[in-house]
């Protein structure tokens, strides 16, 4: 990864007052995994506050899976996108005053001006202010009380529907969303069955978060744990990861059943797209309800999800676990260990 800085950064920064932010630049595009050759970081200095505005210094950075899957839209070179807790440092907009939080799109960089006002970035991450989450770490932001909360708690409620008794499946089920959607299944009266890519993690599932059943996805037979897990069959399945693992957890749905359709991980890396077994047979006979969503639907809701989710985490009905990197130079190495399932919960990057 090149780093574009002048030689004279150092002397600028005493000289002026005006502040030098770093940012990521996607020149090359993904081939299989993100590589840091794939970036550059590059300087840039940002302009004087105008009214309205607010100079941000990013704390936090989001590592997500959608980075790796949207970029392949973008025309290069390109502002790499992301989310981000920052503190606002410098301040022209009395409703967010220098010290308060704020997560925003912002993308992989360390400072932002922007105009709350006026801002349009992607929809699917408003700018929004963080309320008190003491003593939880304000990472939170970026994780359970922020999108992938948001995620868990609106695809669930709203596409599912899961009722009291039934049985609910999640994929990808011990990262950030699939680990939240579980423990919402528990709070509902639900039994969740969660699928995840090692035995720690399932561990994690079923003594930490109260799964009823968590299997390895890669050393288990998925009908035969279904047969165990889920000996009422499945009423809804969260799907996080796609392909084969999907077309078998729908064969053992029963009728009427829904399908939340979050992602499809296991395909991001991929530079061809895997043959499934086909679906649409069962689809029909078991009259399933399949449904493909993005959280930004629910935009004008965000709040309601918040404060849900933040309640049922002071009530003590919510847990996570953050995988924390460190540095703003790491942040490929970040992307990487996440879409390699280096994480339980939410991975997270702290810029200092
Ligand atoms: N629709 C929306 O609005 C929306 C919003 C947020 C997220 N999402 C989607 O939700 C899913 C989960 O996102 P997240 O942020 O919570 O990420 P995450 O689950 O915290 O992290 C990604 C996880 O994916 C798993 N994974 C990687 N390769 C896989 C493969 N080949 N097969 C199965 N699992 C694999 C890894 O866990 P293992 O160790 O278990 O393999 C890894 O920890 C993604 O598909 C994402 O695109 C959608």
């Amino acid at each position: 990864m090149a780093k574009i800085f002048s030689p004279n950064f150092i002397f600028k920064r005493l000289l002026s007052n005006k502040i030098q932010s770093q940012k990521y630049v996607l020149t090359k595009q993904f081939q299989g995994e993100p590589k840091k050759s794939d970036f550059q970081i590059v300087e840039e200095t940002l302009p004087d506050l105008r009214d309205g505005e607010i100079l941000t210094e990013a704390e936090y950075l989001s590592v997500d899976p959608y980075m790796r899957a949207y970029m392949i839209a973008y025309k290069l070179p390109t502002d790499m996108i992301g989310g981000q807790l920052a503190k606002v440092i410098q301040s022209r907009n009395e409703k967010f005053p220098v010290g308060s939080y704020v997560t925003g799109a912002f993308g992989w960089r360390t400072h932002t001006v922007v105009n709350p006002n006026i801002w349009n970035a992607l929809d699917f991450l408003p700018l929004t202010t963080i309320p008190d989450v003491s003593p939880h770490p304000i990472s939170l932001g970026l994780g359970l009380l922020g999108m992938p909360g948001n995620t868990a708690y609106f695809g669930l409620k709203e596409i599912c529907k899961p009722k009291e008794g039934e049985t609910i499946v999640i994929t990808g089920a011990a990262g950030a969303v699939g680990s939240h959607v579980g423990q919402i299944g528990k709070i509902l009266g639900c039994r969740v069955i969660g699928f995840a890519g090692s035995d720690d993690k399932c561990e994690y599932l079923e003594k930490e978060l109260g799964f009823d059943r968590a299997f390895n996805y890669k050393t288990s037979n998925v009908s035969a744990a279904l047969k165990e897990g889920a000996p009422n069959r499945v009423d809804c399945y969260f799907d996080n990861v796609g392909g084969e693992i999907s077309t078998k957890i729908m064969a053992n749905m029963n009728k009427f059943g829904r399908v939340a359709v979050c992602g499809s991980i296991s395909s991001y890396n991929d530079p061809k797209l895997p043959k499934v077994t086909i679906v649409q047979p069962t689809i029909v006979f078991k009259q399933l309800k399949v449904e493909g969503f993005l959280v930004s639907r629910w935009v004008d809701r965000w709040d309601e999800g918040i404060n849900m989710n933040l309640k049922w985490l002071n009530e003590g009905k919510l847990k996570y676990q953050e995988k924390v990197y460190h540095g703003f130079e790491n942040m490929v190495d970040a992307l990487v260990g996440m879409l390699r399932g280096e994480n339980i919960g939410k991975a997270v990057v702290k810029v200092k």
